[in-house]
């Protein structure tokens, strides 16, 4: 599962890394950028396994049965909206499954009590709903811009 796909870079990432047999849902609310998706999924050979949801990720989350379905989920939309999409995705994994989540350190913005964007505030009340759930084991690796890993228990 993605939720963010824009032009197609990490899609192809974690389309290349599954089985051939796998498939990776991607969300997106732009068909303008994931246009340019489809088009490096062909490139890629990556196409006939990602099927692509346009539409708020939300909206597609929640229309997902409500049970244990993903291995991986990876996080890279909208910072404000990154709780809701976590509430919804930590049902749906499997037992042992990995949840990504990227920018968590918001270029080191988070910890700077002065800035006041809506994305960073939306990066600090993630954190801080991340450090309270106890149905995950997680790290934030201060690699790139801060990768959240947390593990289904
Ligand atoms: C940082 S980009 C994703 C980059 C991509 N994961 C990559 O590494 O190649 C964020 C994407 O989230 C999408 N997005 C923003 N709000 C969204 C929403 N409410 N639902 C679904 N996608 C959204 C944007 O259209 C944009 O393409």
């Amino acid at each position: 599962m993605e939720v963010g796909t824009f032009t197609g870079y990490s899609s192809i990432c974690l389309a290349r890394g599954i089985p051939a047999d796998g498939t990776l849902l991607a969300c997106d609310i732009s068909e303008e950028w994931t246009a340019l998706a489809r088009r490096y999924w062909e490139r890629a050979e990556v196409a006939d396994r990602i099927t692509l949801k346009l539409g708020p990720a939300l909206d597609t989350l929640r229309a997902l049965p409500r049970e244990p379905m993903f291995d991986v989920a990876f996080l890279d939309a909208d910072k404000p909206g990154y709780v809701g999409y976590w509430e919804e995705l930590v049902p749906r994994m499997r037992p042992g499954g990995l949840l990504l989540a990227d920018n968590t350190l918001s270029h080191g913005r988070v910890v700077d009590p002065g800035n006041t964007d809506a994305s960073v505030q939306g990066i600090r009340d993630f954190n801080d709903h991340l450090v309270a759930d106890d149905r995950v084991s997680q790290v934030l690796l201060p690699i790139g811009d801060g990768l959240t890993l947390a593990r289904k228990r």
